[in-house]
């Protein structure tokens, strides 16, 4: 089988760009990444895919003027690059239906809680407020709502009671960079069925 193209959209630092990348040059990811963009000029995820020698694209959200224009632009350059699936790795926008229905069941998200528990962009430190007992990243497939996918990977961690919420964002981050390499892998390899909410890994 052929491998599959993907892009990764990520607004910030991109330490799961990163561990992408790397999983990719250990042979763990059977796809090829064409393309990295961002929506933010200065996003060290940019940086990342130079070094790695992927193009690394800027596109501004300040020359459109909504989301579904700004979202036919990255659809187009994805399509120039013939992406078959998306990855979106700390992506601070909400993607429109446009994109979605574009890439049906096709674009991917990493969330830094066990969904639907505690959505939204504060994830970690909520979780950690409520003194939940047990947190963890969701891989999940992107629909409209705002993570509400189908669930394609999960990794529950112990919050201990020594853990400061710093601690707590290593131990999520360093899961997510493991369950993320592989829920791509299994996508890219179409080990992953989607049935409505329920996702099956063949
Ligand atoms: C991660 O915690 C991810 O769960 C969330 O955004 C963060 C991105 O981190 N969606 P990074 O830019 O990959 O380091």
């Amino acid at each position: 089988m052929d491998k599959m193209n993907f892009a990764v959209l990520a607004s910030g630092r991109g330490s799961n760009l990163l561990a992408i990348i790397k999983a990719i040059e250990a042979g763990k990811i059977h796809a090829q990444l064409k393309v990295v963009i961002s929506d933010k000029k200065e996003a060290y995820a940019l940086e990342h895919a130079r070094k790695a020698g992927i193009p690394a694209l800027f596109v501004d959200p300040k020359d459109f003027k909504d989301r579904e224009s700004f979202d036919r632009t990255v659809v187009k350059r994805l399509q120039e690059f013939k992406v078959d699936f998306v990855v979106l790795a700390g992506y601070m926008r909400l993607v429109s239906i446009y994109f979605i229905q574009e890439y049906p069941n096709r674009i991917l998200n990493i969330h830094p809680s066990l969904l639907p528990a505690f959505r939204g962009l504060h994830a970690i430190r909520e979780a950690f407020d409520y003194g939940a007992k047990v947190t963890g990243p969701t891989v999940h497939i992107v629909v409209e709502q705002m993570d509400d996918g189908p669930i394609i990977l999960q990794e529950a961690l112990a919050i201990d009671p020594k853990d400061s919420l710093e601690s707590l964002e290593e131990k999520i981050h360093q899961a997510e960079h493991r369950i993320y390499p592989q829920a791509i892998d299994l996508f890219a390899r179409g080990k992953i069925k989607v049935e409505g909410r329920k996702v099956t890994i063949l």
